[in-house]
């Protein structure tokens, strides 16, 4: 009662700050009940997860995903159990031993040659392989403890060998920019002549760590080899701005088949991990940096655009060959988190402060929209804006592409490294509010659907899809924000002993 008591007076504002109260009693009060309801909101989040890991189990398990409305299943991800191995390092964090332990019983059962489905490189390193290492890494360290029978924890980089073992021929190729889409049986391909800058220059963190970890260097090899020619852009006119690059290269030589930049789906976590993989190991990833740096300046230069009606706000447009287009989506806003997080790593205030105004313009397309969920796409084009959207856009600032929502995390992403970078409490607030939202609104019998128009009452129609990435990503970033700091937490400046990928799977830093 006490507590709750506090929370109201918190809540008012009557509990300020030190400076306001100066008697020391008021302040314990306002932390202890700040603490409270921060506890009490990580529980909310545990629930939510518990609710969707049930409904997995009975319906779904062991395949990739549930279908929540219907109560079937899917195995969109090559039949692996993807749900369950992508839910492993939220279920860690979270403490629940009971699903860490039947995922860990299910991972050691997977067999990775066998599928009758095509595997995207891509895919299957950033939610599989991750997530195993991820496990590894917390159970070795901040976590160990959680599981009694280490030779199950043992099992996590012994598969995630075996499947590294499965998916290495991608790399066989002329220049060694990988296959994306592969037949593992066949030790085939889709026949593509080019791959995508995300897909290819999302790997060299998962590849490393596992060389790490085993003292085989090949995995690392590989990988930086393909990042190599992303690294060095050739031919010049593939790169229109220090740092910004094209979007797809040629298999053949590594070269460069456009110069479209964005920081949209198909090219994000390229620039993500440039800086991730410095905080991974800033001796050998120091060029990596410097690519991030240039990369990051060129978008503040260029790229940042500010819709006519609420010229506050900060989107980033992309650009081609002389032509800038004003549109972008939920799978961007991871954008705010990188520029905060190599903001506080490199002591940049000026990178802290542009990932804040991105911070902000991606909170609008929540907080504008009626279900408080923003959309999947969204435009700010004057010349574009649709007839039936006039109005939303005078108000919001932007107009709805897409109102889908899959249960995508990045929003929420970006307002965690907020939190953690810059300690305010709205930040915060604006996870919880879009996690009350996304409970509200996705919410079924069994787990979380996807959304039609997050701009409708009750969102439109539901999916009936529960991408893995909802235990991955959404449950785990509203979780560790009103969670006790501990390991895996990001941090302030370049104290990070942890660093996420971009599936949100924490691995231990390199110790130098
Ligand atoms: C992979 O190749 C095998 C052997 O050629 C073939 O039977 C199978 O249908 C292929 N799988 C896919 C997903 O294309
Ligand atoms: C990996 O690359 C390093 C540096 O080029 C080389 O010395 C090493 O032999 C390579 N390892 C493998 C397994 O190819
Ligand atoms: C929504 O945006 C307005 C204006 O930027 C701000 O004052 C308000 O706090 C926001 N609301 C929420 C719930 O985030
Ligand atoms: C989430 O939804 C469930 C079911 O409607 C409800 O019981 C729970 O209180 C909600 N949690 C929050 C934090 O709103």
């Amino acid at each position: 009662m006490r507590s709750a008591l506090s929370l109201s007076l918190a809540a008012l504002g009557l509990l300020g700050s030190a400076s306001a109260f100066p008697h020391p009693q008021p302040e314990t009060e306002a932390v202890l009940s700040a603490r409270a309801g921060s506890q009490g909101k990580a529980n909310a989040v545990k629930e939510a997860f518990q609710h969707a890991w049930d409904g997995y189990m009975k319906y779904a398990f062991p395949h990739d995903e549930l279908h929540p409305v219907s109560n079937g299943h899917g195995d969109s991800r090559n039949g692996w159990g993807a749900s369950a191995v992508d839910a492993l390092s939220t279920a860690i964090i979270m403490g629940n031993a009971d699903a860490v332990n039947t995922i860990l019983d299910h991972i050691a059962k997977i067999d990775y040659t066998q599928t009758n489905d095509q595997v995207s490189l891509f895919e299957t390193t950033i939610r599989y392989l991750a997530g195993m290492l991820s496990g590894y890494d917390l159970l070795n360290g901040p976590a160990s403890g959680l599981v009694s029978d280490q030779s199950k924890v043992d099992t996590l980089l012994t598969q995630s060998k075996n499947l590294a073992e499965v998916l290495k021929f991608a790399f066989d190729t002329p220049s060694g920019v990988p296959y994306n889409n592969l037949n593992i049986t066949s030790k085939g391909n889709d026949g593509a002549t080019t791959n995508g800058l995300a897909v290819t220059g999302t790997l060299v963190l998962e590849w490393t760590r596992l060389s790490d970890l085993t003292g085989n260097d090949e995995y690392a090899n590989l990988s930086q080899k393909a990042e190599s020619y992303l690294l060095n852009p050739q031919p010049s006119s593939a790169e229109p701005f220090p740092g910004l690059v094209g979007s797809s290269i040629s298999i053949q030589d590594g070269k460069f088949t456009d110069s479209v930049v964005s920081w949209n789906g198909g090219d994000d976590s390229f620039y993500e991990y440039l800086i991730k993989a410095y905080v991974y190991d800033p001796t050998r990833f120091a060029t990596y940096k410097d690519r991030w740096v240039l990369a990051a300046e060129s978008t503040i230069k260029n790229l940042a655009s500010h819709p006519k009606p609420r010229p506050e706000l900060t989107f980033l447009s992309s650009y081609n060959n002389g032509n800038y287009d004003l549109s972008s989506q939920h799978l961007t806003c991871f954008d705010g988190g990188s520029f905060l997080l190599g903001g506080t790593v490199l002591g940049r205030q000026d990178f802290i402060d542009f990932g804040l105004d991105l911070v902000h313009g991606c909170e609008a397309t929540y907080n504008e929209t009626l279900t408080k969920i923003g959309p999947d796409s969204f435009g700010w084009d004057p010349s574009k804006v649709p007839s039936d959207q006039q109005d939303f856009y005078e108000k919001a600032g932007f107009y709805i592409n897409s109102g889908y929502y899959v249960l995508r995390p990045e929003v929420i992403e970006s307002f965690y490294y907020a939190y953690r970078v810059t300690g305010a409490e709205i930040y915060r607030n604006w996870v919880w509010n879009a996690f009350v939202a996304i409970n509200a609104t996705t919410r079924t019998d069994s787990g979380f659907a996807g959304i039609t128009n997050v701009n409708a009452p009750n969102g439109g129609s539901k999916d009936d899809n529960q991408e893995s990435f909802l235990f991955a990503e959404v449950l785990k970033y509203s979780y560790m924000v009103h969670a006790e700091d501990a390991e895996w937490q990001v941090q302030k400046g370049d104290k990070n002993t942890f660093v996420f990928n971009t599936e949100a799977h924490p691995f231990s830093v390199k110790h130098t």
